[in-house]
């Protein structure tokens, strides 16, 4: 069976500094998670952001909900932007506008270090990151995609961060990401650095995908994701949704983007 890539984010505690919020080495972190992108495509990352930045950063955005301050959120880019409620459900501010609190500066500066150690060994040419805050009402998700617009490719890496306090399995809301199969993983991790993939309790667990809407499925292999207890890390070009949830979902997706020529 495949199972993911895991790092434990607590082994990267950096032992200088003392508030929980800074305990992590994120260029190791970054480091790390650039290992486990270069062999898998994609990564878990337990216990980040921390727990106690989690329940700030949860915080912040309820009281944006409140304020108000969350959009309907918008499908494909420039002249193909459009509002599909059937496509996806989730309500969305961006962490750099001004009505954000100060843990969405900290939760990007942390971000922008990670991306850093990332593109120094992997030399993709990611020069920014971009994320929002997303709440999906009970009820929504957000149907099979892929985070590269069919006209840009300015989106290389994506960052999912889970902000739910509480989540069970009946409350649906997964990630499932889909993986080329054949990789040289061999669904064992080999690269000695990681917790090692223990599915259950990370959350993670995978089936095998079936050829059931015609296209080649069979060369593909989902990991289904509950939206809690850590970030998930994974090239955005793979094809990934959000199951229906049915209580109110929250997390932060961004984006580790390169620049192109049609970027602005
Ligand atoms: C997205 C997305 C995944 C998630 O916002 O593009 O795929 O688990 N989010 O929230
Ligand atoms: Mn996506």
């Amino acid at each position: 069976m495949r199972t993911l890539p895991t790092l434990d984010a607590r082994v990267f505690a950096d032992s200088s500094t003392s508030r929980e919020d800074e305990v992590t080495d994120f260029t190791a972190l970054g480091e790390a998670v650039a290992a486990h992108l270069e062999a898998h495509g994609a990564c878990w990352i337990a216990h980040w952001p921390p727990p106690a930045m989690v329940a700030r950063l949860r915080e912040d955005l309820e009281r944006l909900q409140t304020d108000a301050a969350l959009g309907e959120a918008a499908v494909g880019r420039l002249g193909t932007h459009l509002r599909r409620s059937d496509v996806r459900g989730d309500r969305t501010c961006w962490l750099d506008d001004p009505r954000c609190g100060t843990v969405a500066a900290d939760y990007l500066s942390a971000l922008t270090r990670i991306r850093a150690a990332i593109d120094r060994r992997l030399f993709l040419g990611l020069v920014e990151f971009e994320a929002h805050y997303a709440a999906y009402p009970s009820g929504t998700g957000y149907a099979r995609h892929r985070d590269r617009f069919r006209d840009s490719d300015a989106r290389v890496v994506s960052w999912v961060s889970y902000l739910n306090a509480e989540w069970a399995a009946a409350d649906g809301g997964a990630l499932r990401l889909y993986l080329p199969n054949g990789d040289n993983s061999s669904g064992d991790s080999s690269s000695g650095d990681s917790s090692s993939g223990n599915v259950s309790s990370s959350g993670i667990s995978s089936r095998d995908g079936s050829n059931h809407d015609g296209s080649n499925d069979d060369a593909v292999e989902t990991i289904e994701l509950a939206p809690i207890g850590g970030s998930m890390c994974f090239l955005s070009e793979l094809e990934h949704e959000v199951l229906v949830a049915h209580r109110e979902r929250y997390s932060i997706a961004g984006w580790m983007r390169r620049r192109t020529r049609d970027a602005f």
